[in-house]
């Protein structure tokens, strides 16, 4: 006997069966402050979150809040004051190779060849070039790319670039792919494609991924989950499960239910950014303002 489930138990079992997984990226009570002028000031406030093994986490939240700021801690890249960080178990002391940044500008090696900047990390990890060269190829393969082996980067389009850079970071084989807004430069068509062609490596391969964005509609078509953060200081809003499996052709913003997690994440969003403005009312403003009488024209 088939049993069917609805769209919603079966949504429900995916997220049962992910958070029954190991958990990959353990944050607990992370806390960092940059120096100012006035004193230290809090950027990231005691930010907890756990994300499960092959699940696609999506961080959306105000410019400004510290999202990089919370991708480069995770990253190694910046040591934070309080709260510890664990990738599989085990605690962050700087970067490592467990863990495989993509920025959003791009950052190819411009003197080295497509192949070359995928065999990159894996020449630095003393691999044998034949196999560094095998391994690279197969990165390529994954990415569609295998016939610009040869090429530079200055003669690929913006979202080639981004690909090789996809695949240079997986070369190491991390267990995290941590990625700070890495479509936002390329146009709407081009990010669309870079979009469905991340899920279907993401889909094929053991990795979790955090993705940094700052647009809602990406946050919903990519993500497992999605950490909503508020500005001043950066700390979490909420953590949301994103009620949609993954049909065949990619999620349509036309479904109903992407539909209502959109506006709730804009709710969410709008709410946190008046109560940032209300407070800023009572600064003095510095910018003096055109008066009645001083028009230009
Ligand atoms: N090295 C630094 N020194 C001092 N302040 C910093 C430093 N890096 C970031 N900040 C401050 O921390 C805050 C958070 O910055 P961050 O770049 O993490 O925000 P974000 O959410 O990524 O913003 P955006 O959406 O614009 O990319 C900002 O106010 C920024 O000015
Ligand atoms: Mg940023």
């Amino acid at each position: 006997m088939s049993v069917t489930l609805t769209n919603q138990e079966a949504v429900a079992a995916r997220f049962a069966r992910l958070k029954a997984r190991e958990p990959i990226l353990q944050v607990r009570g992370l806390t960092k402050t940059f120096p100012t002028a006035e004193g230290e000031r809090t950027v990231l406030d005691r930010i907890d979150l756990v994300t499960h093994r092959r699940e696609f986490l999506c961080v959306v939240g105000p410019s400004g809040c510290g999202k990089s700021t919370l991708i480069r801690t995770i990253a190694g890249l910046e040591d934070p004051q309080g709260g510890d960080i664990l990738v599989a178990g085990q605690p962050v002391h700087g970067p490592g190779p467990d863990r495989a940044m993509v920025f959003q500008g791009y950052t190819l090696f411009p003197w080295l060849t497509v192949l070359g900047n995928v065999m990159f990390g894996l020449r630095m990890a003393n691999m044998a070039s034949t196999e560094a060269k095998r391994q690279a190829g197969q990165w390529l393969d994954l990415v569609g790319l295998e016939a610009y082996a040869d090429a530079y980067p200055a003669q690929l389009s913006g979202g080639m670039k981004q690909r090789v850079a996809i695949a240079r970071a997986l070369a190491i084989q991390p267990r995290i792919l941590l990625m700070d807004e890495p479509f936002s430069a390329l146009d709407a068509k081009t990010r669309a494609r870079m979009q469905s062609y991340l899920v279907d490596i993401w889909s094929k391969i053991d990795i979790t991924v955090v993705f940094i964005t700052h647009d809602l509609d990406e946050a919903v078509l990519l993500a497992d989950r999605i950490l909503v953060l508020k500005a001043n200081p950066g700390a979490v809003v909420d953590l949301i499960e994103v009620p949609a499996l993954r049909p065949a052709g990619g999620r349509s913003l036309e479904d109903p239910a992407l539909k209502a997690t959109l506006s709730r994440l804009e709710d969410m969003i709008h709410r946190h950014e008046r109560a940032a403005t209300d407070d800023e009312e009572t600064i003095t403003p510095v910018v003096r303002l055109a008066a009645a009488g001083d028009e230009v024209n």
